[in-house]
């Protein structure tokens, strides 16, 4: 009942299955965010509600808010917005300059990773513990323990991150533009 070529064709079709979970399991290769505190792994996740972008970050370690906005000041308004909305200004200032918190648009780096959107989203979801000098900030991500009121989603987080690189007015050096997926 079973011939060779009704073997074959299952076989055939197993190593489809094979090779198909292979590239399923690439395409989820996740970027792995660290605390800024001690190193240790950062829990977000993928969750239903999240946006294409918030999932492309997750997977990529690359905001794609960052060349969208760099290339369209409107859209980068959305950003700002959530800048003002979220509390930020009230220590970084409203053009995010500086006040009782650091400027976040010189070269000026509390950590040097952030010059990177891994690093740089690190920071704002974990907080740091203040081993730089500059003061400590809290957790904002709203799926790690001990966060700020509600917290921020993926998202809102990457949207703010890409109005800040728009604002940037350090030397010429801007990394975060051509960064490539990890
Ligand atoms: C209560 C004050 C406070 C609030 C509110 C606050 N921060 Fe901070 N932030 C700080 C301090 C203090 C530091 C410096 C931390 C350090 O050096 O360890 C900092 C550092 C940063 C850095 C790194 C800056 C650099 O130059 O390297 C970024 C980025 C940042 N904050 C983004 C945000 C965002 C986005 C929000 C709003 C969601 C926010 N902060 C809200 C106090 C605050």
């Amino acid at each position: 009942m079973f011939g060779n070529k009704a073997l074959k064709s299952t076989l055939f079709v197993s190593m489809l299955t094979i090779a198909g979970l292979t590239l399923s399991f690439q395409a989820n290769a996740a970027c792995k965010l660290v605390s800024t505190k001690d190193n240790s792994p950062l829990a977000i996740k993928v969750t239903d509600k999240d946006t294409p972008e918030a999932k492309q970050f997750l997977e990529t370690c690359v905001n794609p808010y960052t060349k969208l906005y760099a290339k369209d000041a409107e859209a980068a308004k959305a950003g700002k917005k959530q800048f003002g909305f979220q509390g930020c200004s009230g220590c970084h200032g409203g053009n995010a300059n500086g006040l009782m918190g650091p400027s976040i648009i010189d070269e000026h780096w509390q950590y040097a990773k952030h010059n990177t959107d891994k690093g740089m989203f690190e920071t704002i979801a974990d907080g740091t513990n203040g081993t730089e000098g500059g003061g400590v900030m809290f957790t904002w991500h709203e799926q790690l323990p001990g966060h700020t009121g509600d917290g921020l989603d993926t998202d809102t987080i990457l949207k703010i991150m890409g109005w800040l690189r728009t604002q940037y007015k350090g030397n010429d050096d801007k990394p975060w533009l051509d960064e490539k997926p990890q």
